[in-house]
């Protein structure tokens, strides 16, 4: 899908402009910097969907730009489709209410993934429990001629009847019925993945090294994948399996798949028949032109993703403190590592680029801040029950990042197809690597226990 893009030339002249305006504006204070009371502090609507604290006026300013278009529905005038899952960002990555959070619900904003083995892989011949967890990229067919790996629910003509008679229905997508490996993958939250974008590379390697000196059993694996715009390959963050490098190649992707609009760096719509089987049914429709959008909504999207705030901790209580120690004390915190911190020197692609070329400005907000994700970004095999099979850039079929625990209280749906709501119940389904911790957790003392959950429900 999509084709390879020219390498963007990051030029610093817009960080010029940039310091002018942080010096016009002198660091204004907004809403968002008032301090909560404690009573805010467990309501989403006051602490989810909050800029960075200490943003210029005119970064703010680009922050409400692309926090509009992340909410705005986009129509098959605009490009939207002709197959996609959504016609918003925000309708995946908007609850409980303010953009950036989780999806709604898993029949509706998951997304279905699919595979099979290749047959050419002695992985093939084997019963598939025996291999799951192990398959790679190599041993599998994403049936990348079937509009695959990733299932697109929806076309123009099912959602908009009425902009075409029932004969110019398109074919929709379709699960092969020979796709032994499924995935559903519920949509996570965004906020503060900006903070993780900004850490820098070498530091997931030290991390894999220092996790596997203190215990090769249950260390994780640095990912790379390769930036689609740079075609290097980097330290990948993004995605349950670690399958992105940064949220500029993150939201390429999901405009492409997720919405259908093809986009600076990605040309094609993501269909097997890029115009479906009524090319002129679709070209009367999209008036926006290919690409549907030249850059602009890409680069407005990145922005606002990369400056939106993580939430607070919630209050934090005696037993919270106690639960803390727990969690130590149970390794939780080996893979789900409390803080980082981010590069002293972090370069944002400027919405205000004059596209095709693309400038980067510096955002102090972003730079050496320590800020707590619960979570080493590596990927862990997790045993049987959890893996689905699908490898994903360097994760293979048993293999998970390990998921960020910051907002867990404002979240509802738990693991990587949401099969749980209950937090006892996601650590009891920790398996292969994690297999001893949850042991350990079992075994432990009902206060131990309730301290541990009061303490994940503050974060
Ligand atoms: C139909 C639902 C849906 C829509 C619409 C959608 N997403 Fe997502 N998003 C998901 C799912 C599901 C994942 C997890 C995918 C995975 O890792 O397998 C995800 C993951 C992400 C991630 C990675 C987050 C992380 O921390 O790993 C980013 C960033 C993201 N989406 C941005 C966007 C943007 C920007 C848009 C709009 C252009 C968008 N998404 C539209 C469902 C959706
Ligand atoms: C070996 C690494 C590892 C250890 C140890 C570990 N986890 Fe996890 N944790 C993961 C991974 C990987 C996932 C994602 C699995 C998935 O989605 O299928 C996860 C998911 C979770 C989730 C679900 C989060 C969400 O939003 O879906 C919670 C809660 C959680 N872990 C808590 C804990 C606690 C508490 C402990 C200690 C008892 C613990 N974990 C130990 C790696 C680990």
């Amino acid at each position: 899908m999509g084709s390879r893009m020219k390498t963007i030339r990051i030029s610093t002249q817009g960080l010029l402009g940039l310091l002018v305006a942080v010096v016009l504006s002198g660091c204004s204070k907004t809403e968002h910097d008032q301090p909560l009371t404690d009573a805010d502090l467990n309501n989403p609507n006051k602490v989810l969907g909050r800029p960075l604290p200490g943003l210029t006026a005119e970064e703010l300013r680009k922050f409400r730009v692309g926090e509009m278009l992340f909410k705005k529905e986009f129509t098959p005038e605009e490009g939207l489709g002709p197959m996609f899952n959504g016609k918003s960002c925000w309708e995946c990555h908007g609850q409980p209410g303010p953009p950036g959070g989780e999806g709604r619900d898993i029949s509706s904003t998951s997304i279905l993934n699919y595979a099979k083995r290749d047959p050419v892989s002695p992985k093939s011949k084997k019963p598939l429990k025996e291999v799951i967890r192990g398959l790679t990229k190599v041993d599998v067919d994403f049936f990348l001629t079937k509009g695959g790996p990733s299932l697109q629910r929806k076309t123009i003509t099912t959602e908009f009847p009425n902009r075409g008679t029932f004969q110019d229905q398109l074919d929709f997508e379709q699960v092969p019925m020979d796709a032994e490996l499924q995935s559903n993958r519920h949509s996570p939250p965004i906020y503060g993945d900006g903070l993780i974008d900004s850490i820098p590379d070498g530091e997931f390697t030290a991390q894999g090294i220092k996790e596997m000196v203190s215990d090769p059993a249950v260390a994780g694996r640095a990912a790379v994948a390769v930036d689609r715009y740079t075609e290097a390959s980097r330290s990948a963050r993004f995605g349950w399996k670690d399958q992105h490098v940064n949220l500029f190649n993150f939201t390429t992707g999901a405009m492409n798949i997720e919405l259908g609009l093809t986009t600076y760096g990605a040309h094609t719509e993501n269909s097997s028949e890029p115009l479906g089987d009524n090319p002129e049914f679709l070209r009367k429709i999209n008036q926006a032109g290919q690409p549907n959008d030249k850059g602009k909504i890409l680069l407005a999207l990145t922005w606002y993703q990369t400056l939106l705030a993580p939430p607070p901790r919630g209050p934090i209580t005696p037993q919270v403190t106690a639960g803390e120690k727990v969690f130590e004390k149970l390794d939780c915190a080996f893979c789900h590592r409390p803080s980082w911190t981010s590069a002293s020197k972090v370069m944002v692609a400027d919405p205000d680029s004059k596209l095709p070329l693309i400038d980067a400005v510096e955002v102090a907000a972003l730079e050496n801040k320590t800020f707590y994700p619960y979570s080493d970004f590596l990927l862990h095999d997790m045993g049987l029950e959890l893996a689905d099979g699908i490898p994903q850039e360097g994760a293979k079929g048993g293999e998970w990042r390990t998921t960020p625990l910051w907002g867990l209280r404002f979240k509802k749906f738990l693991m990587h197809d949401g099969r749980t709501r209950d937090i006892h119940t996601a650590i009891l389904m920790h398996g292969g690597q994690a297999q001893s911790s949850a042991d350990r957790y079992k075994s432990s003392s009902q206060e131990d226990k309730d301290a541990l959950l009061a303490f994940l429900k503050s974060l």
